[in-house]
């Protein structure tokens, strides 16, 4: 009887009764947000968090760079993230090129080797996405403690493995990423790995990689000056070759960084699809050659 009346009301006087019911819900949707903004804060509270997280990493970088005895021989990238996304400082995308360079060029399904993962990030932020599977490896065991820690996914294994002395996790990848690790390995070690790497990239696969020119790195065992440095040592094992260098500034001390980025396979079909996407707007990056063998 009840909800007949109702029907009825509803029926009879349709305006006010759907007045009524908006302005319920304008009520139910400002109580709701009142709740949020107790419950997840409003700007004072993001502000708090923000300088608690900024200090935070500030002395996890002193804690692994300044005051340790040795330092890691990787970047947790995350630190890197946070001063570019949250804080005030001069902290361009810079160092993330490396990242947006290598998954230019990646397919859907793709098998990834990443040599040197270092704490994982670009791992998982940029690569895990599109391949079905991903062996990612480091010589350190802090660097693959950070990445299973902090960039951990089901499709990436991360393996504790010296590069140079055992083999490869599986036969064959489609994508071969040597990130920021090159100056990591000695000249001659260079030629055993890039004999590895040719050997273990599927017909149509890619080789990339990114490495800072001119001397950098206190833990190094070769520098590179040039692009054409790095031209003659992949020259010998791959036909089609593709380099870049962004210079960049790095930190409120203005050092400019310049970084060198490269795209190698024995089947060209893969580099005709990437295009080494421009990040032009900052004043301070200035792409230069693009070297073709
Ligand atoms: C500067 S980090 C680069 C990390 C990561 N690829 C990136 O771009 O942020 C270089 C990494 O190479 C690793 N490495 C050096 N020699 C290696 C070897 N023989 N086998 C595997 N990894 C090695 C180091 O432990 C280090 O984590």
């Amino acid at each position: 009887m009840g909800k007949l009346r109702s029907v009825l009301k509803r029926i009879l006087n349709p305006s006010r009764d759907s007045h009524r019911e908006q302005k319920l819900r304008q009520l139910q949707r400002r109580l709701m947000y009142w709740k949020e903004s107790i419950l997840g804060g409003g700007r004072l509270r993001e502000a708090i968090l923000i300088k608690l997280l900024e200090q935070h990493y500030n002395s996890k970088f002193r804690r692994q760079w300044v005051l340790s005895e040795e330092p890691p021989h990787f970047f947790d990238q995350r630190i890197g993230f946070f001063q570019f996304a949250f804080c005030q400082k001069d902290y361009g995308p810079y160092a993330f090129f490396r990242g947006f360079y290598n998954s230019e060029i990646l397919h859907q399904g793709d098998r990834l080797l990443d040599i040197g993962c270092g704490d994982g990030f670009f791992t998982r932020r940029f690569f895990a996405e599109r391949c079905v599977h991903i062996d990612a490896i480091d010589i350190e065991p802090g660097a693959i403690k950070a990445a299973i820690t902090y960039n951990s996914a089901p499709n990436i294994t991360y393996h504790l493995l010296d590069a140079v002395k055992q083999p490869f996790p599986n036969d064959i990848y489609d994508v071969i990423v040597w990130d920021g690790a090159m100056g990591h390995f000695s000249p001659d070690t260079t030629h055993l790995m890039l004999q590895k790497i040719c050997q273990s990239l599927a017909q149509d696969g890619v080789f990339v990689g990114s490495e800072s020119l001119g001397i950098e790195g206190s833990d190094h065992l070769q520098y590179f000056h040039s692009l054409n440095d790095l031209y003659q040592i992949f020259k010998p094992y791959f036909k089609y070759i593709e380099l870049r260098c962004a210079n960049y500034r790095i930190g409120s001390g203005g050092v400019i960084r310049q970084e060198a980025y490269w795209r190698c396979a024995n089947d060209p079909r893969r580099l005709k699809e990437g295009h080494w996407q421009e990040f032009s707007t900052a004043e301070s990056t200035n792409f230069k050659s693009v070297e073709k063998g």
